[in-house]
């Protein structure tokens, strides 16, 4: 479940590299990549991680408190899906964007997660113009080559499910023109996408 070290090293770069001011995670688990990105970020920008599993949420607190970066974390329990849309800004009038999104959560509901930090359910997009989405695990150990489009379908029956639902987080983010990116074959795929 864990990110691994390379990958942690990864997030971490990047995140000084972008410099965001506020970051989205989706699936915290134990919040190893939760304190990879925090240890990027400045002073002053924090990190929304949001985990479903409320036994999760003790050792995650633990990890944080011990750590240094602690501080710039915020741990929401609950599913992404309903937290996240209800996230409150703590200055009135700001616009409720993210700089940095990473996406680690359950892989089926990984269109889902997209349509809403797009803003395709009708609300606002939670990302901003020039904002980076990262998603984790889009290769899925390289199941995604042998699902062909036409099984996609079945998504509710027999299929890998799991499968199905990041084959068409993939397709989504190829065919969607608010967006440029690259599959980096790191680990098992991270999607690096950039928001126009
Ligand atoms: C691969 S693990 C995350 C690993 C973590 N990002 C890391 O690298 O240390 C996926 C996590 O997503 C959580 N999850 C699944 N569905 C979710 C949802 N709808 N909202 C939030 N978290 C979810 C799971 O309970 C699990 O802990």
């Amino acid at each position: 479940m864990v990110s691994g070290r390379v990958q942690g090293a990864f997030l971490n770069l990047v995140t000084r590299m972008l410099r965001p001011r506020r970051v989205l995670e989706i699936g915290t688990f134990t919040g190893y990549s939760a304190l990879s990105i925090a240890a990027g970020l400045e002073d002053g920008a924090e990190i929304h991680t949001v985990e479903i599993d409320d036994e999760l949420e003790d050792i995650a607190r633990s990890f944080f408190t011990r750590s240094v970066h602690g501080h710039k974390i915020h741990l929401h329990i609950g599913s992404a899906l309903e937290v996240v849309p209800r996230l409150v800004w703590p200055t009135p009038g700001e616009e409720r964007v993210f700089d940095l999104i990473y996406i680690d959560g359950d892989k089926r509901e990984y269109p889902d997660y997209y349509r809403m930090v797009m803003g395709d359910g009708g609300a606002p997009a939670m990302v901003r113009s020039g904002g980076i989405i990262l998603t984790d695990n889009v290769l899925w150990y390289g199941k995604v080559v042998g699902l062909k489009s036409d099984e996609i379908g079945l998504r509710d029956g027999s299929s890998d499910r799991h499968t199905a639902g990041v084959v068409e987080f993939n397709r989504l983010v190829a065919t969607d023109p608010r967006v440029e990116n690259v599959i980096l074959p790191l680990r098992d795929g991270i999607n690096l996408i950039r928001v126009k």
